[in-house]
């Protein structure tokens, strides 16, 4: 269980990833830091592409780094921009490929508001993952 301290630590870590944002087009930061069971922490930040369809949320920008990094067991992430957003659908179904057992914080860039812990099976009912998608394709 996470303690208060580290909750408000992680999310300052957030806000400074979110600093790093390239976002010319939207201008809307979101920065995250994902945290695995060993306690190490993967930040991450939107970049966005000319190409819009081409642009990285932030949550998986982190999932990437953790994976090159060799890193798959993950606990939480933490997750701030202006209004609080919560992950987008393609980045619930990126997150669950790795950690269906994900637990999420939300805050914004300027408040103390926080919503969560949620879990990421909460935000993506009825999940496709890698076991069905498995079993599926042998059966
Ligand atoms: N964005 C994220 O990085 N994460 C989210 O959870 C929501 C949206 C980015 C994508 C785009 O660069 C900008 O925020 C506006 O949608």
């Amino acid at each position: 269980m996470l303690q208060t301290e580290d909750i408000q630590e992680y999310f300052r870590q957030s806000r400074e990833a979110a600093k790093r944002a390239y976002n010319p087009y939207s201008h809307f930061s979101v920065g995250c830091v994902l945290i695995d069971q060993a306690g190490k922490v993967f930040p991450g930040c939107n970049i966005e592409s000319a190409s819009y369809s081409a642009t990285l949320c932030a949550e998986r920008v982190a999932a990437a780094q953790a994976i090159a990094q060799g890193s798959r067991n993950w606990d939480s992430i933490f997750i701030v921009s202006p209004s609080g957003v919560s992950p987008c659908g393609v980045c619930r179904q990126f997150l669950f490929e790795f950690a269906p057992q994900l637990q999420v914080y939300l805050g914004t860039l300027t408040t103390d508001e926080v919503r969560g812990p949620i879990a990421l099976t909460e935000l993506l009912p009825m999940a496709s993952g890698l076991q069905q998608a498995v079993i599926q394709a042998q059966a």
